[in-house]
């Protein structure tokens, strides 16, 4: 008997019919009358169900009508073209094997449940219509990236998760220590003395790969990373986690210009390749998370991107006829209503560059007028800043002094300066929030839900 999967039969039809198979799978709904019955099955290879028909030549007939939703069942049966119905075909089941019969208080019964709810339920979400769409947009877009810099000469590096290197603010990474918490901790000139701790000092969780990435690209030119980032910010917004997913490439001889050229070509890639390759999934969530989310991928795919200074930004926020809950200032960060007006403004993505020096990193490359850096970020409507990205200072005695300035310890990042010192170039990189990301495409609005189990203030649940 062959095995096969919902995917195979949806995908290679013709080869199946009038065939017998064998599928598994859990029962989405049960529908029966004295003689015969019919079970939505879905085993998670495809988006769509599969009709299985069964009848009372079936010696458990009656077993099977009481299946509960979510059972898992074994079934070997006929596959049938049906003509003008909902599905292009059936399963006419020959035996139908009950392997469990889920409890009836299964907590996901053939209702909307709100995504409050189901975070509630983050086991097993995964196993609704929406989180099924969902992870598999995560799953094809994560394998996209990857194509993406693979095909374009880039190499995959892996950067460490624990780090002692400060690159986004060490206020925001997790301190990692194997010190006895429940007792006092040894103290150094009325600090916490770290150098009986495993690494011998004071280590973190990493905030970012970048400055480990840059080491990388300096040898290869062109690398990318892509994994998890750890952020202690207790920041309780949509768009924001403790755990995050990033991918972080870095290019030598590219500078800002050319970098925001590949953070669009990028972008624009992901967003086709999972609209090919998800259109089940995408025509689910047009239809019910985001109402003329297909149109708004189209367009991103064939649009040029708008570029503008933050100078130029603000000037447009002044001008504005409304009311601001935090006024728009120049030399300062742009709040949420902000980006959300900017890209409403221009209607899709907006790069905003040339940023305030004094509220971005000292990595940063200082432009010729002393006062803003060669920074950018890329803002969409819905999940606002989903890249960050700069050209980065080259120049050793620069970048030693804007450490200085900055408050960054120089000695532990001497081999991040070293950098500079041989065979230094022109290099650019950005870091792109894979959750951000994700959340544009479906059109999700909380970034809890498209993380499979969401780190967040307060929130450390399953
Ligand atoms: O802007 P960020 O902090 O930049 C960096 O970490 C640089 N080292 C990147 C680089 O140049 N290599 O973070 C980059 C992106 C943001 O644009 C955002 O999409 C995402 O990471 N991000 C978060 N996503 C979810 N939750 C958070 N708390 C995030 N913080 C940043
Ligand atoms: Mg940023």
């Amino acid at each position: 008997m062959e095995k096969v999967s919902i995917k195979d039969l949806y995908h290679d039809l013709e080869n199946y019919i009038d065939k017998t198979v064998e599928v598994s799978g859990w029962i989405k709904t049960l529908r029966d009358s004295k003689t015969f019955g019919f079970i939505e099955l879905n085993d998670g290879s495809f988006f769509n169900n599969l009709q299985i028909v069964f009848n009372d030549s079936l010696n458990n007939f009656n077993e099977i009508c009481k299946l509960t939703i979510s059972s898992s069942i074994i079934v070997t049966g006929k596959v049938i073209k049906t003509e003008g119905t909902k599905q292009p075909f059936e399963i006419h089941a020959d035996n139908v094997e009950i392997f469990n019969l889920s409890d009836a208080d299964y907590p996901l019964q053939k209702k909307r449940h709100s995504f409050e709810y189901l975070r509630t339920v983050a086991h097993l979400r995964p196993r609704t219509n929406t989180f099924n769409a969902i992870f598999k947009i995560r799953s094809v877009a994560a394998f996209a990236i990857h194509e993406y810099f693979q095909s374009n000469g880039y190499v995959y590096v892996n950067t460490p998760i624990i780090t002692c290197a400060d690159c986004e603010g060490s206020a925001e990474m997790f301190k990692l220590t194997t010190l006895d918490l429940d007792k006092p901790l040894p103290q150094k000139d009325g600090k916490t003395d770290f150098s009986n701790d495993l690494f011998g000092k004071k280590a973190y969780i990493t905030g970012s790969g970048q400055l480990h990435g840059e080491t990388f690209a300096q040898a290869f030119g062109k690398i990318y990373t892509f994994g998890p980032t750890l952020r202690s910010e207790n920041s309780n917004t949509k768009t924001h986690a403790n755990e995050f997913w990033m991918i972080e490439p870095e290019i030598a001889f590219c500078d800002l210009e050319e970098l925001m050229n590949i953070e669009e070509d990028c972008l624009k890639y992901i967003v086709r390749k999972v609209l090919e390759r998800c259109p089940e999934e995408i025509a689910f969530c047009d239809k019910f998370i985001e109402n003329g989310l297909i149109e708004k991928l189209t367009k991103l795919i064939n649009s040029n991107f708008t570029k503008i200074d933050h100078k130029e930004v603000i000037d447009i926020l002044k001008k504005a006829d409304r009311k601001w809950e935090f006024e728009p200032e120049y030399g300062e960060d742009l709040a949420k209503e902000h980006e959300k007006y900017i890209t409403e403004y221009f209607n899709g993505p907006v790069f905003v560059k040339n940023w305030p020096k004094d509220i971005k990193s000292y990595y940063m490359k200082v432009n010729s007028d002393g006062k803003t850096v060669a920074a950018v970020d890329l803002e969409v409507p819905g999940a606002g800043e989903i890249m960050g990205g700069s050209q980065r200072e080259e120049n050793y005695d620069r970048l030693f002094a804007r450490m200085k300035e900055m408050n960054i310890e120089t000695e532990p990042l001497y081999w991040y300066l070293d950098l500079r010192r041989y065979g230094s170039v022109i290099h650019s990189g950005f870091g792109l929030g894979f959750e951000r990301l994700l959340m544009y495409i479906t059109g999700m609005e909380n970034i809890r839900d498209v993380i499979p189990y969401p780190r967040t203030p307060n929130n450390c649940d399953f």
